[in-house]
């Protein structure tokens, strides 16, 4: 595509009202994230309807916003992307129905991006120049929602090597955290209380499907051998069984991508999602595969759910920019 073209992203699939403007450049031009979390800490989770009242409340100011930071007029915007799923219906909905009434208003043609798709691509905002990236690549992509080890043989062909089977590994952060008396989420919490943990602990909680010959993932059992040892050890130290459960979540995500890297010999190496913000993880990883393959973790601002992931994925799905992009164009308005 010679031409720069600017896109307007939007991602509203839980609990981050987020919107964007990305060129086909692959520059973010603004990424502006509005986060529910301190509505939900009092639930200690995301109440679907909750969400979805709060999305509608937001989603035009943290649009204005992008364009405001972008330094773009609406007038410019040439297309629009959203997160068409999975995620929270209601959240889905807002940011889908938004998406369209912009398109319908405009004229402009406007693209369902799948939120998984866009964690999986999103450590490419890590790099000025991801052109160079070799495949395959191998993505782990740890969520609130989702556990996945993934094949990319292409920006736009992969293979799913292997997912959870039950909680995803960003929920048995939260779970645990709530067992421990965290805030929500529990992730960033239960990585300060685990940092406080000196010394050699003396807890192993189990690394559930560690020993088990497919790429796949199950947390329910570590949260309920937390639940268990909590009951058995009131006066167990908080910070040792942070540090423990982590450490348990840890080496299953280690040992699986470890699997897929033998069998699979990727190129290159993608960690992503909101679990990827995890220091313990991410240097687990440096060290394990660094001197294997070049390792990749998204830029600040880019593991959790962002809209700037969502623009970048819209782009990528262009195989030849200008054939695709007159496709696009030829599309009826609203097709979603
Ligand atoms: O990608 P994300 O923002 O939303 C989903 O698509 O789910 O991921 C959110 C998840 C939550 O479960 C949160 O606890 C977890 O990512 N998370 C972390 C950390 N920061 C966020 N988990 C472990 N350590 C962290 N530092
Ligand atoms: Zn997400």
């Amino acid at each position: 595509m010679s031409r720069d073209i600017k896109i307007l992203a939007i991602e509203t699939s839980c609990d981050e009202t987020s919107a964007s403007v990305v060129g086909s450049d692959y520059k973010i031009l603004s990424n502006i994230t509005y986060s529910q979390i301190p509505f939900h800490q009092k639930t200690q989770g995301v109440v679907p309807e909750v969400a979805s009242r709060l999305h509608e409340k937001k989603i035009i100011p943290t649009i204005e916003n992008a364009l405001k930071s972008a330094g773009i007029k609406i007038e410019q915007i040439e297309a629009v992307a959203v997160t068409q799923g999975p995620g929270l219906v209601g959240s889905l909905l807002v940011g889908v129905e938004t998406a369209k009434t912009i398109a319908w208003l405009r004229h402009l043609p406007i693209q369902g991006v799948n939120h998984i798709y866009a964690h999986l691509i999103s450590p490419i905002t890590s790099f000025d120049n991801f052109k160079t990236i070799k495949f395959p690549v191998l993505v782990l992509t740890a969520s609130g929602g989702h556990t996945f080890l993934v094949l990319l043989l292409s920006w736009t062909n992969y293979q799913v090597l292997g997912q959870t089977i039950d909680d995803a590994s960003g929920e048995a952060f939260d779970k645990i955290a709530t067992l421990l008396g965290l805030p929500y989420p529990g992730g960033p919490a239960l990585e300060k209380l685990a940092r406080e943990f000196q010394g050699q602990s003396k807890i192993i909680f189990p690394s559930p499907k560690i020993n088990s010959d497919d790429l796949n993932f199950s947390f329910s059992g570590l949260k309920t051998a937390v639940l268990y040892y909590l009951q058995k050890n009131p006066g167990a130290k908080k910070t040792e069984v942070a540090y423990a459960s982590q450490q348990a979540i840890i080496k299953v995500l280690v040992e699986k991508t470890e699997r897929a890297f033998a069998q699979f010999k990727p190129k290159t190496i993608f960690i992503a999602g909101g679990v990827s913000a995890n220091n313990a993880l991410r240097q687990t990883m440096i060290e394990k595969f660094s001197a294997r393959a070049p390792i990749y973790f998204p830029a600040k601002g880019f593991f959790g759910d962002n809209a700037g992931m969502i623009g970048l994925a819209f782009f990528l799905n262009l195989k030849t920019p200008s054939e695709a992009w007159d496709k696009i164009k030829a599309q009826p308005n609203l097709k979603l």
